[in-house]
């Protein structure tokens, strides 16, 4: 493998050298070159070509369709190991012994509370509010409740900042939800594990017994584990961008909370869900919404397909559409939008426009039908996946952080206007 790469700029030559990764992937080191170059830099819009970081943390191969965490498939997590254990893995780098899993649900549950005065928080914003927008608020509030700022040369200082964000991050997504509803606030139950807990909390009426099917939390717990970390994408590198100025941590997640709410990102899962329904209420005729996606005069894209990085399939979303089949069955639930759902995806798996584009469904294609299976609201979908994918930017602000990586700031190519002088309003 190549371990230098020459750049020839005005006939002079510079050297780079090549980094490779743990999984042969190799990168051009490129630390160098405005230095070396009296000042030239790369353009790369939307980060295509760039690697932001070295990371330990997830690896995934798009053209192969391999997702790891910490060196563990996809598919093994999802089958074998719980939400829990799946964030301690990603945050401190190996599955937790017996006893460390059982202190970290311990420490967590007893920070699991939220100071009273954050309801007053809550109660100013309009019912209309979309539960993202609440979430990221309150996220970024709990600083106010929690000021103590982190040391990160203090494993201690780190562990129960990390503790607390896990704490209290279900109550506050559950919250969101129950102000949408109208329903009263709820602290869920300790005595339950951490994802049944979340469940509870958004889901248990004041006047009745709290009780849930087995296949609902197992559903949901797959559903975190899968949406748990995906390398550097736009939520995560705007975790560790905002990290990188030694903003805490609350304040770094809650606004990864608001990259992810885009419907690029992870708001994809309820524009999917409501594309799927205005397909239905329109008779359900997928060809003409195959056109509309392919036809470049029209802004429709077929949400919850194609993928910045994978190329052949996402592995998340074969698991998920399993998890759907499974669920829908279990549950006893006929839902005619997951027809319409496996039609489409047939269909553009099948056209040449998708197939040389390489668009695959993506993870989010299957997820809504099975948030909205389990009774939660569409708005709240992109609340569900934040709660997932919180350990994910949690590990990476930590290993930022522990990296001691420089703020990040990219460059830019100036385009505007050269020097002008100023007119005064009359001479305009
Ligand atoms: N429907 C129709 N055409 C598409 C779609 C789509 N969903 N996605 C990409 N294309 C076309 C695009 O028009 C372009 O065509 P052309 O080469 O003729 O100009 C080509 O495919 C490449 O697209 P791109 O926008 O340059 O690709 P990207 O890597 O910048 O964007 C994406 C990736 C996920 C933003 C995009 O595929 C998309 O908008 N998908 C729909 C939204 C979605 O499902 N997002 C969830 C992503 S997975 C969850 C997560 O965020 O982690």
């Amino acid at each position: 493998m190549a371990d230098k790469a020459t750049l020839t700029i005005d006939g002079k030559s510079y050297e780079f050298p090549i980094i490779t990764g743990t999984e042969k992937e190799q990168a051009i080191d490129i630390k160098t070159l405005r230095g070396a170059t009296g000042g030239i830099t790369t353009i790369d819009p939307g980060y295509k070509n760039t690697g932001s970081c070295e990371s330990a943390i997830t690896f995934l191969d798009g053209e192969k369709g391999i997702l790891r965490y910490r060196g563990y498939s996809i598919e093994e997590l999802a089958e074998k190991a719980d939400f829990l254990e799946t964030a301690y893995l990603l945050i401190f780098g190996e599955l937790p012994t017996k006893q460390q899993l059982d202190k970290f649900h311990a420490d967590i549950k007893s920070e699991s509370h939220v100071d009273e005065d954050m309801k007053k928080i809550l109660d100013g914003f309009p019912k209309s509010a979309h539960p993202m927008g609440v979430l990221s608020a309150l996220t970024s509030a709990l600083i106010a409740f929690n000021p103590s700022t982190v040391n990160v040369d203090s494993e201690e200082d780190m562990y129960a900042a990390i503790v607390k964000l896990l704490a209290k991050f279900p109550v506050l997504a559950a919250w969101a939800m129950r102000k949408k509803k109208s329903q009263p606030l709820d602290y869920g139950d300790n005595s339950l594990g951490y994802v049944e807990n979340f469940h509870k909390m958004m889901f248990a009426k004041p006047n009745e017994e709290y009780k849930v099917d087995k296949a609902v939390i197992e559903a949901i717990d797959k559903l975190l584990i899968l949406h748990a970390d995906h390398e550097q994408n736009c939520s995560t590198s705007t975790v560790r961008i905002v990290g990188s100025s030694h903003a805490g941590l609350f304040a770094s997640i809650s606004a990864g909370i608001s990259a992810l709410w885009g419907p690029l990102h992870g708001g994809a899962n309820q524009a999917v869900i409501e594309m799927l329904e205005a397909i239905k209420e329109d008779g359900g005729d997928t060809k003409k919404y195959m056109a509309k996606a392919k036809d470049k005069e029209d802004p429709f894209r077929l949400m919850g397909f194609g993928h910045r990085v994978y190329k052949n399939f996402d592995p998340r979303a074969k698991i998920i559409k399993v998890a759907a089949d499974d669920v829908l069955t279990q549950l006893g639930i006929e839902d005619p939008v997951l027809d319409i759902a496996k039609g489409l995806e047939k269909e553009a798996l099948e056209d040449p426009y998708f197939v040389d584009r390489k668009l695959y469904p993506n993870v989010d294609f299957y997820s809504g039908i099975i948030y909205r299976a389990l009774d939660i609201p569409v708005e709240m979908f992109t609340v569900m996946f934040a709660v997932g994918r919180l350990p994910g930017w949690i590990a990476q602000w930590r290993e930022m952080r522990l990296g001691k990586e420089p703020i990040g700031r990219p460059r830019q190519v100036y385009t505007g206007e050269n020097l002008r002088s100023f007119k005064e309003v009359s001479e305009r």
